[in-house]
């Protein structure tokens, strides 16, 4: 699951007890809320027995600087079940899983510098954010420069040798979203920029280029649109289970994505 948006949350939680399904493993990918340590503190609340993957959203550096509360989420994670990770691998039984909130390419569109002007103008990642230890402000040349550097990462990784199989964890979108586009393209439309880039080459196999051959990911699960995916992209099946903001009033099961699936379960 991804964007539980605590922070914007009254009156949900994780299912417990009885109406909490069996799993091996915990998913959440992304935006749980503004400033990981938090995050992981809420996780290790409810979850004390199973292992937890925590892959940062935009939102947790919402506040604070982006690579400190990564750091503060790793102190506070360190030697317990939830691992907040970024541009890091970790195996669970034979499961391979790499964890990187990836930011996109700002290329859905071919026009990367439009596309980066729109973010920097309406998105609140280029306002709320810190870099540098606190120094700069969060801007789309940081966030693209972190994608390339994530984008290497998953590479590498999927042209390693491995047994059984791997997943990809991110927080932004891998896939091309469905779109329906005014000609020219307006802002509104082109902000799609900031939630996915089109990594399908990703998820068809390669031939060896010096640093092994690539074999796609067995599933990629992201998060950030606050949508609901599920489908079958080259080789590899990609899911996204977003709650989103909401509910705004306890008791009430209303949130950003309806067909978010609190109990969902992936087997692999
Ligand atoms: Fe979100
Ligand atoms: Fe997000």
């Amino acid at each position: 699951m991804s964007d539980l948006h605590i922070e914007l949350t009254r009156g949900w939680d994780l299912p417990s007890g009885d109406v909490r399904p069996d799993f091996d493993v915990m998913i959440v990918a992304g935006d749980l809320i503004p400033r990981a340590e938090r995050g992981v503190k809420w996780l290790l609340d409810r979850v004390p027995d199973r292992p937890v993957i925590y892959c940062m959203g935009n939102h947790e550096s919402y506040g604070t600087d982006i690579d400190r509360t990564l750091e503060k989420a790793k102190q506070v994670g360190s030697g317990t079940n939830v691992h907040a990770l970024e541009n890091e691998t970790i195996r669970i039984g034979n499961v391979t899983f790499v964890v990187c909130t990836l930011w996109t390419d700002f290329a859905l569109f071919g026009d990367e510098r439009r596309e980066m002007a729109v973010a920097a103008e309406r998105m609140n990642d280029f306002k709320r954010i810190r870099t540098g230890h606190y120094a700069h402000r969060f801007r789309p040349a940081h966030a693209l420069a972190k994608h390339r550097r994530s984008r290497a990462f998953l590479e590498t990784e999927l042209r390693k040798d491995r047994l059984g199989p791997l997943v990809i964890v991110s927080h932004h979108g891998c896939r091309r979203p469905e779109l329906r586009l005014s000609d020219p393209p307006k802002p509104d439309e082109l902000l799609s920029a900031v939630y996915y880039s089109d990594l399908s080459a990703l998820m068809v196999p390669a031939p060896d280029d010096g640093r092994g051959a690539l074999r796609p990911a067995d599933l990629w699960i992201f998060g950030h649109d606050h949508r609901s995916f599920d489908g079958l992209i080259g080789e590899t099946r990609v899911v996204s289970n977003c709650k989103g903001y909401g509910p705004w009033l306890p008791r009430e099961r209303a949130w950003d994505n309806q067909n978010f699936d609190e109990r969902l379960i992936i087997e692999i």
